[in-house]
């Protein structure tokens, strides 16, 4: 016994000592992403076995942790593996200065957290579209410079918040130069490429040989004037290869082709504006169609065929028939306080589809007494006989809580089961969050957010009291699933419903259950993972990679803001729509952290929700 004691002790010891180096996976990574390369003589030091950190040519670490791939002047060619490198998540820093390499711009967009972007003198070409950098906000240098680049300067470019450098010279750029943020700017180079039209005012302090070498710009910079002809010539569209001898032939063809255009244009976004808000405003359920709840509930739940072989009329008729106090037709009311309806009130509705989210789809219905509820058809929630669905549901109804939306009525088969509940019209915190950017999203200012993220801790408290003998009290919380109140009061939905399902359905639908111990064993910890992530992704506006059971897509909230942490770079991932105060930036911060703590992978390590909440509260905005 002391003997294994002394071990234990002695292994300890030795792993809080040794050198760190970096993961055998990583090493596989890197080796996987020289495959990929050609002529890559210079990178024999790559070699399984030896230290990557120490001995591998180009790779940059910072103790024990690869933070950048400084692959400059070697003559390497082919393809840029950007699989391999996403999947290396601590890369900063990315350079291929003086290399061969070819082709169009790489999806190095994938890569949110890079901060340097360095491709100058290689013979990449193409255009690169205008969205490309709209997720790569950490970018601090971006050199383009001396490649076979075409086409107009990416509009997001302009929009990085902390874009120091950016070189783009001996390209075939053409097109005005758009507006670059030019707080953190220090150097430009705009020289030998093909920009027409004035130079935006904000540049204009980087001096004449930024600008050098582009026929078609003016301004004080360049020594040309910009006239009066000038302007509305370079606003257009950017005429690329037209034929600036404006001849005749066009006149008509090009007018019709303008009405196309405008036409396409026209049609295109009346079908947005169809998509988006049949979208609407509810969980990360999909469009499917629009339809009448009472088809629906017709179509899909006969559940008058044991009674009697009439499809139509039936339901309403055996209205009250079947159960005592509480239930009409078939529909049990748990909660009355937005008054009682049945069945029959719920298939005159008029009604659309939501769409299908991962418990079941779900109908919006406008009832005649002028109240909308949400129907949810629940497949997979067979863990209870009707008599234990029935208490659990009574006992979900009785629930009362500010932050807590209690279902109002069920309907009960063997295969799937209805859940009616209050129609909340602001949708959830996903959709406001991530839905529309522009109108919603900006109005969730950092005291909403704060008072958001409070709400959903205080919520899942609640639950935790209430239903502290289960394994999940909550069990499925997420943005989709947190509802906005008129004045912004977080709701949470879609609680407490672990005891109804079969196991296996349950960790394939349930959010709790990406946990990282999950597969050890599910407790109540894996609820306050699941507020750590939200509170992550409130504060960074981030939609996050954990709400994707393929992780492809979003952005890894806990290793994203992990790192910054790790190295001091808190302000740089918070949501820059938020950051007004100095005192407001550093109560952000104390959330980060908050955040981190309970996002902890170690279930033991993690901070209990009692201590979050707390915590939060001590934050006080
Ligand atoms: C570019 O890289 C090559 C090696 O591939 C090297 O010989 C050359 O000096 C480099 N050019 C510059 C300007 O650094
Ligand atoms: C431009 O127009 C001239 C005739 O006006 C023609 O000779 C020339 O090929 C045209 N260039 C292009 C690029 O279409």
């Amino acid at each position: 016994m002391a003997a294994v004691r002394a071990l234990l002790s002695f292994l300890l010891l030795l792993s809080s000592c040794i050198i760190p180096s970096l993961s055998a996976n990583e090493v596989d990574t890197l080796l996987k992403f020289k495959e990929s390369l050609k002529n890559a003589d210079a990178l024999d030091s790559w070699r399984q076995g030896s230290q990557a950190c120490s001995n591998w040519a180009g790779i940059v670490c910072l103790n024990g942790i690869i933070t950048g791939l400084h692959l400059s002047d070697m003559g390497l060619s082919g393809e840029i593996d950007i699989d391999a490198l996403e999947s290396i998540r601590s890369i900063r820093t990315l350079s291929f200065v003086n290399n061969s390499f070819s082709g169009p711009m790489p999806e190095f967009n994938r890569l949110g957290s890079i901060k340097s972007l360095l491709l100058s003198k290689n013979q990449f070409s193409g255009e690169i579209p205008a969205d490309f950098f709209s997720r790569m906000l950490s970018l601090k240098k971006v050199w383009l410079s001396e490649n076979k680049f075409t086409g107009n300067i990416p509009a997001s470019l302009g929009q990085l918040p902390y874009l120091m450098e950016l070189h783009v010279e001996g390209n075939q750029f053409s097109g005005q130069i758009p507006k670059i943020k030019e707080d953190k700017l220090v150097s430009v180079d705009f020289s030998n490429n093909k920009f027409t039209g004035p130079i935006p005012d904000g540049l204009s302090k980087f001096g004449a040989k930024s600008f050098a070498g582009n026929d078609g710009l003016c301004g004080k910079e360049v020594g040309k004037e910009c006239t009066d002809k000038a302007e509305p010539m370079a606003a257009a569209e950017q005429p690329d290869e037209a034929n600036s001898s404006g001849q005749p032939k066009g006149e008509t063809s090009s007018l019709g082709t303008v009405v196309w255009i405008i036409g396409g244009i026209l049609v295109a976004g009346i079908l947005l504006i169809v998509l988006l808000s049949s979208r609407q405003r509810h969980d990360d359920f999909r469009v499917l169609e629009k339809e009448k709840v009472g088809e629906a509930v017709e179509a899909n739940l006969p559940i008058t065929k044991r009674h009697t072989s009439s499809k139509k009329g039936s339901v309403t008729s055996k209205k009250g028939s079947q159960h005592g106090k509480g239930s009409t037709g078939d529909l049990v009311v748990v909660n009355n306080e937005k008054g009682s309806f049945g069945m029959a009130d719920l298939m005159k509705a008029a009604a659309e589809v939501l769409g299908n989210g991962t418990l079941g789809s779900a109908y919006k219905a406008v009832m005649a007494n002028g109240l909308s509820v949400v129907v949810k058809r629940m497949k997979e929630m067979n863990a209870l006989a009707k008599d234990g669905f029935d208490a659990e549901m009574r006992r979900l109804g009785r629930i009362r809580h500010p932050n807590i939306l209690s279902p109002l009525a069920y309907h009960y088969r063997r295969e799937e089961k209805l859940v009616v509940s209050e129609y909340i019209p602001k949708g959830s915190l996903l959709y406001v969050l991530h839905g529309d950017r522009g109108t919603c999203h900006a109005q969730l200012s950092w005291p909403i957010r704060f008072k958001i993220i409070l709400g959903v801790a205080r919520g899942l408290g609640f639950l935790h009291s209430e239903f502290s003998s289960l394994d999940l009290p909550h069990g499925n919380l997420k943005s989709s699933n947190v509802l906005l109140s008129e004045n912004y009061e977080p709701l949470l939905s879609d609680y407490a419903l672990h005891p109804l399902m079969s196991s296996p359905h349950a960790a394939q639908a349930m959010f709790a259950y990406r946990a990282p111990e999950s597969s050890e064993g599910i407790s109540p910890k894996c609820d306050v993972y699941c507020l750590g992530i939200i509170i992550l992704e409130i504060l960074t506006g981030k939609f996050p990679s954990q709400y994707l059971s393929s992780r492809k897509g979003g952005i890894d909230v806990v290793q994203w803001v992990q790192s910054a942490i790790s190295e001091e770079r808190e302000e740089e991932i918070i949501d820059p729509s938020i950051m007004t105060s100095r005192e407001s930036v550093s109560q952000m911060v104390r959330l980060l952290h908050i955040g981190i703590s309970c996002t902890e992978s170690d279930p033991e390590a993690r901070t209990d929700l009692r201590e979050a909440i707390r915590s939060i509260e001590d934050v006080q905005v």
